[in-house]
């Protein structure tokens, strides 16, 4: 497995880094076949899994109920949870105890918060020794407020995002998330901070990408954001589907091959 150390060392060496998330077993599986170096369960899962109308619906249960599932299907890749909406920016105490519990429960490596508000709680992690990735620009879990399209398009706007950014650093995040930006602000940013700086949306310039599992594979997803480029296409999956279903209809499956040979009628008395 890498490690925060690695990263840092890919950073400094100019080596990209890659970011997918994984939501269950089979995902984190091929996650770590294809060599993806941090696998991020994200709250994204309320939509590509669960079928929430936003992130805002996702719960602390349903983060670990998946997570757990992702750590049995990948033990070798540092895997990043996300906390979910309400969960953080409750009082000191409840936040500290919300990360300890999704922490320790789901055995990640790191968690992931959403927004600058969170450097108190990022500092008391890092003090506690739980690693926390940050999450700016773009904070789906604010959709509310922000909406979903670029965040820092104005001169204010990026100032504001690369003095948060630089707060993240300060505050012990690890590394730093940058979604939905300008790809010359998310440049200046990851060449400020000395954490790594992983963008969605972002631009090239980074110090990795990040992007969501069915998203890159056209997997029950109806919405392709501009930043989404599809590796490959799971709606082929329906047509396979369409297939069992005809051939179940016409008499073709089972064929022989796909029937035990042994015969225990003759012994039978029926
Ligand atoms: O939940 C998620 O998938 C994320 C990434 C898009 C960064 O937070
Ligand atoms: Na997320």
């Amino acid at each position: 497995m890498k490690f925060l150390h690695d990263f840092m060392n890919m950073k400094s060496n100019g080596e990209k880094m890659t970011m997918l998330t994984a939501y269950d077993y089979p995902s984190a599986k091929q996650a770590e076949q294809a060599g993806i170096e941090t696998i991020l369960v994200g709250d994204s899962l309320g939509m590509t899994v669960l079928g929430y109308e936003s992130t805002v619906q996702v719960t602390m249960q349903d983060m670990k109920h998946h997570a757990k599932a992702v750590r049995r299907g990948a033990r070798d890749t540092f895997m990043v949870v996300d906390m979910p909406f309400g969960t953080v920016g409750v009082d000191d105490k409840t936040d500290m105890e919300n990360a300890v519990e999704l922490y320790q429960e789901t055995n990640a490596n790191a968690l992931k918060m959403e927004g600058a508000h969170t450097a108190p709680l990022i500092k008391r992690c890092t003090q506690s020794g739980i690693p926390v990735v940050a999450h700016l620009g773009l904070t789906p879990q604010s959709f509310g407020i922000t909406g979903y399209k670029l965040q820092a398009a104005s001169k204010e706007a990026a100032e504001e995002l690369i003095a948060d950014a630089k707060l993240m650093e300060q505050s012990g995040a690890v590394m730093l998330v940058l979604e939905a930006i300008p790809s010359d602000l998310a440049a200046t940013i990851t060449k400020t901070l000395s954490i790594p700086v992983i963008g969605i949306g972002a631009g090239a310039d980074t110090d990795g990408q990040v992007l969501v599992y069915h998203d890159v594979l056209n997997y029950g997803v109806d919405r392709k954001p501009k930043f989404v480029k599809r590796y490959g296409d799971f709606t082929t999956g329906v047509d396979a589907l369409k297939a069992y279903h005809e051939e179940v209809k016409a008499g073709l499956f089972p064929s022989p091959e796909f029937t035990y040979k042994k015969q225990i009628m003759d012994e039978v008395d029926a």
